[in-house]
């Protein structure tokens, strides 16, 4: 019998109130990350390039700055709300969306250049299977990167105040996601990827990418509200424990302004993995 955390991970983001969350409060990545990745690809496939598909896409924050790398850029996500909402976020010519499962993707062998996967790679059902398909779509010489940030590696930070609202947000997370953090799939980004095992013998690690951007108190509550494992908490309980997280934040600041004109920055490192398909 599934257990209630597989179930919930099977249906986690498909909710249309998780997916504005998402959009609208979830960070980018860094331009360098995006560098690694290109020169990585670039040392074995050198352009034209034709296909880069970001798997498990969300609202897309991973696939848009592919636009400038590639000719055609496709997002997948199993999530229909997700799709939805990708579709309507600063839209690009040559970028799309479909609706479709990591282990089971619309496109032909060997036509694809990159494959990306933000944040995401510890949902997926089966992780072979998806592997079996990175290895049937890409060309030879194509890359897999795999990439994620840690809520536990993030901080907050506010002059003279970081370290305090930092432990804030640490309670926060260890206290509502105890009992999904055993979860094997999460153990992956809990271990920064060190035990992700990758598909080619060809391949790279870095874990030192880091990323901040600023974000008002009010927004790291739609942050948190956009985190699907809050959502097996009923909705007045679950804004009963976002409103006393912010209360705990304020109280912290000590500051004369309001959690929507509080502007913190938010810092965080992104772990990423690289493998190439052998070239034949
Ligand atoms: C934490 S979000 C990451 C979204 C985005 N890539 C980002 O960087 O913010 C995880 C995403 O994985 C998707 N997902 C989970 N399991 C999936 C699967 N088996 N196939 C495709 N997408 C999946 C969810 O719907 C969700 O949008």
């Amino acid at each position: 019998m599934a257990s209630c955390a597989e179930k919930l991970k099977a249906d986690a983001f498909n909710k249309a109130s998780i997916s504005k969350f998402y959009s609208q409060y979830r960070p980018k990545y860094s331009n360098e990350l995006y560098e690694n990745i290109m020169s990585f690809l670039g040392e074995k496939l050198a352009p034209p390039y034709t296909l880069a598909v970001d798997v498990a896409c969300g609202t897309g924050q991973g696939t848009r700055p592919l636009a400038d790398h590639f000719p055609e850029v496709i997002g997948t996500d199993i999530s229909p709300t997700q799709i939805a909402e990708a579709k309507v976020t600063e839209k690009f010519p040559n970028v799309t969306y479909q609706v479709a499962a990591a282990e089971s993707l619309p496109f032909k062998p060997n036509s694809v250049d990159l494959v990306t996967v933000a944040s995401a790679i510890h949902w997926f059902a089966d992780l072979e299977k998806f592997y079996d398909e990175v290895d049937r779509v890409l060309r030879p010489g194509g890359c897999l990167a795999v990439y994620t940030y840690n809520h536990e590696d993030m901080q907050l930070c506010f002059e003279g105040k970081t370290e305090r609202l930092s432990q804030i947000f640490q309670e926060f997370i260890a206290e509502r996601y105890k009992s999904f953090w055993d979860m094997d799939s999460f153990q992956l980004i809990r271990n920064r990827f060190r035990d992700l095992r990758l598909p080619y013998g060809d391949n790279k690690r870095s874990n030192s990418l880091k990323y901040s951007d600023d974000i008002t108190v009010a927004g790291m509550m739609g942050y948190v509200r956009s985190m699907a494992l809050l959502k097996r908490y009923n909705d007045d309980y679950r804004e009963s424990l976002i409103q006393e997280f912010q209360e705990r934040i304020m109280a912290a600041l000590d500051v004369k302004s309001t959690p929507e004109d509080t502007v913190l920055k938010r810092e965080f490192l992104t772990f990423l993995c690289m493998a190439r398909k052998p070239e034949v």
